[in-house]
């Protein structure tokens, strides 16, 4: 390349290079390893390669470009314009070539891994470089005089068009491929999918002529109470239906542990179980796809995740032996398989891919909290836990990672709480108490009204008040805890009823009437119990794994979990469900899980990623260390027993004890600071 040769920059990148005069903005593109689209392979067909030339003085760059520094429009490009549309000022990159220097910006819908918006700005951007993608070619015809298959014509094709070095053929699509590339007039475009540059390529389909299809992908999160799913355009990574149902295998047990014990119990338990969870994905695919408005056939891929017990059952896998010691897994690394195997009705060549478990209690599900939250990228310690009838703990940062599992049991997602159920409409999800008063208001799922606004009994008339999910009674504790009506110890103060009718004798302990009504919600003695023994179990996960980690205090807590309302970090902290840490450092993230599953399906490096990180994760055994039962015993206490809380007194003065009498002025030094 010489000086005269013309100077192509290319923006967003900034990158540059010399070029003879007549190139394609395409081939310049592609030498550079600029991210510009294509599927027609530079024929002016498919449009992906729009890019929109800059003209005047660039002296960052030392161009002077005007309209002649680009070859003329010429007739494809006409006929693309006035077949489909083109912008004014933009040109296709396969058609416009470099006559002078000139500075060439690549618009975001242009961009193979463009970003895709997330509607919130705390989630992490999801980069796209989507592993299915369309590839025109053009095969040459049989040739007497050199004999070759259609097979081997259409690989040549695909190497030479595409750089597409080893491809597979599934053999389901030889007995229609001579028809179809005899009517596509030996053009053909082809659906192909590519896991890691360098490793084999999947044909998946082969479609005459060109054919600009929208290919989706699914992202499941196979949850032992829901499965969300949520069905993703290939092409930009937005969600177009998302689809959440119950999980079926409820039936055989509420639990995780239930549905073991079923397996173990039951001949052929374990393959009904199966059966449910692959119908109940199938349906809830149906029904994002009615929403959609797209056939089946037009998925090409799916990523799952779910705990060790989900994922085992799914692949058809007894689950046995992850119900004891030592809980092994029938397999860690990730599991690719064609997704009829998993009762999936897709297009018939797409593809599943389950996510790897990180050890015998911590499942998939885990991992994609983990690629979601990426504390493996961060210089700061980070504690993530997956809060659910096993919480999935994982702390650490980029040096080191460390996870475990504790079993907290179902209290906070509702269950084994007198008036508990799960997170749905009617579910009372935010609690506030006055703690001059011991007065209850409320927030109810499906209402943004508080219980003690008088558009409140309207704004209920579709739900009312059915009972109480797992936010609303972490909320519930926390607040009787700041109001004084429990002790650090968690005994309900009986002596308070003389001062608040909320307060009731039952048998010989007492409860707190959180809502009078039909139901009642009450929170007795006992849901403070069982409370506690779910955060103790949690807090007692974490503060080992610190331990190991040997630090006192971590930077950043990340709560995720199928809450009502995310848990505000306040209320975690008084609960004392979580170390001690400063409280803006503590965030609910909600679904982390489907989150993770949608970042691995719309990015492939996404999953090998993931892949090394489970693999260098420590994996802690709590049954087996002594330290947790002390921990445990430590955090029944609420938030804690010995753990001071520093940075959560920099916000409240929690009660010592309601027993003895408070002054006036003691009890409001005691209100919230914040
Ligand atoms: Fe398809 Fe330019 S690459 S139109």
């Amino acid at each position: 390349m010489s000086a005269k040769d013309p100077l192509v920059v290319f923006t967003p990148s900034g990158r540059r290079g010399r070029f003879p005069r007549a190139t394609p903005l395409l081939e310049a593109a592609r030498s550079l390893g600029v991210d510009l689209d294509t599927v027609c392979g530079g024929r002016g067909i498919c449009g992906r390669c729009q890019v929109v030339p800059s003209y005047g003085e660039f002296p960052k760059h030392g161009i002077h470009a005007t309209p002649s520094s680009l070859s003329d429009w010429n007739a494809v490009e006409e006929r693309y314009r006035s077949k489909r549309g083109l912008a004014d000022g933009r040109r296709l990159g396969c058609q416009a070539a470099a006559l002078a220097d000139i500075v060439v910006d690549v618009p975001p819908e242009s961009q193979v891994h463009r970003q895709v918006v997330r509607k919130s700005a705390d989630q992490r951007q999801l980069n796209l470089d989507v592993a299915t993608r369309l590839r025109f070619v053009a095969v040459d015809e049989p040739d007497m005089h050199k004999p070759s298959s259609d097979t081997e014509r259409l690989e040549r094709a695909l190497r030479d068009q595409w750089r597409i070095g080893q491809v597979r053929i599934s053999h389901r699509l030889l007995p229609r491929l001579q028809e179809t590339l005899r009517t596509g007039g030996w053009q053909v475009t082809c659906v192909v999918q590519e896991f890691a540059e360098g490793e084999p390529v999947r044909l998946l389909d082969v479609w005459p002529g060109y054919r600009e299809e929208d290919l989706f992908g699914l992202a499941i999160d196979v949850g032992s109470t829901t499965i969300a799913c949520h069905l993703t355009s290939l092409k930009d990574g937005q969600v177009r239906a998302a689809t959440g149902i119950m999980n079926p295998q409820i039936r055989f047990g509420e639990d995780l542990m239930s549905r073991v014990s079923y397996a173990m119990m039951n001949e052929g338990g374990a393959e009904e179980m199966t059966q449910a969870v692959r119908e109940a994905l199938d349906s809830a695919v149906g029904s994002a796809c009615a929403e959609a408005g797209i056939e089946r056939r037009a998925i090409f891929e799916s990523v799952l995740v779910g705990n060790p017990v989900m994922h085992h059952l799914l692949l058809g896998i007894d689950p046995v032996e992850l119900g004891g010691a030592p809980f092994a897994l029938a397999v860690g690394r990730p599991v690719e398989l064609r997704a009829v195997h998993l009762g999936l009705s897709l297009h018939p060549e797409a593809r599943a891919w389950l996510l790897p478990c990180v050890a015998g209690h911590v499942g998939a599900d885990a991992a994609a909290v983990v690629l979601s939250e990426a504390p493996y990228r961060s210089e700061s310690t980070t504690l993530v836990i997956d809060v659910g009838t096993n919480a999935e703990i994982v702390l650490g940062n980029r040096d080191r990672l460390l996870a475990c599992s504790s079993p907290t049991g179902p209290a906070f997602e509702g269950a084994q709480i007198s008036a508990g159920q799960r997170a749905a409409p009617g579910a009372i999800e935010r609690v506030r108490i006055d703690p001059d008063t011991l007065e209850a208001r409320f927030r109810v799922i499906g209402s943004k009204t508080w219980s003690d606004e008088p558009a409140f009994p309207e704004s209920i008339l579709a739900t009312g008040v059915t009972g109480i999910c797992g936010s609303g009674i972490i909320e519930s504790v926390s607040e009787m805890r700041m109001a004084g009506i429990i002790s650090e110890d968690g005994r309900i103060d009986g002596t308070l009823a003389s001062r608040s009718t909320r307060i009731r004798e039952d048998g010989r302990t007492h409860s707190y009437l959180l809502h009078a009504g039909d139901p009642s919600v009450l929170i007795t003695q006992n849901d403070v119990r069982a409370i506690q023994l779910a955060k103790a179990a949690l807090y007692a996960g974490a503060r080992l794994l610190m331990d190991h980690l040997e630090i006192e205090e971590v930077d950043r807590v990340v709560l995720a979990g199928a809450f009502g309302a995310h848990i505000s970090p306040l209320h975690a902290a008084v609960l004392g469900m979580i170390p001690d840490c400063r409280l803006e450092n503590v965030v609910s993230v909600g679904n982390a899980a489907g989150t993770g599953a949608r970042i691995a399906l719309v990015n492939r490096g996404a999953r090998r990623e993931i892949e090394s990180v489970v693999r260098s994760i420590e994996k802690i055994e709590t049954a087996v260390e002594p330290r947790f039962q002390e921990h445990f015993v430590a955090a029944m206490a609420i938030p804690h027993k010995t753990a001071s809380y520093p940075h959560l007194r920099e916000h409240i003065d929690l009660p010592r004890s309601r027993t003895q009498p408070e002054s006036r002025s003691r009890q409001r030094r005691r209100r919230r600071r914040a």
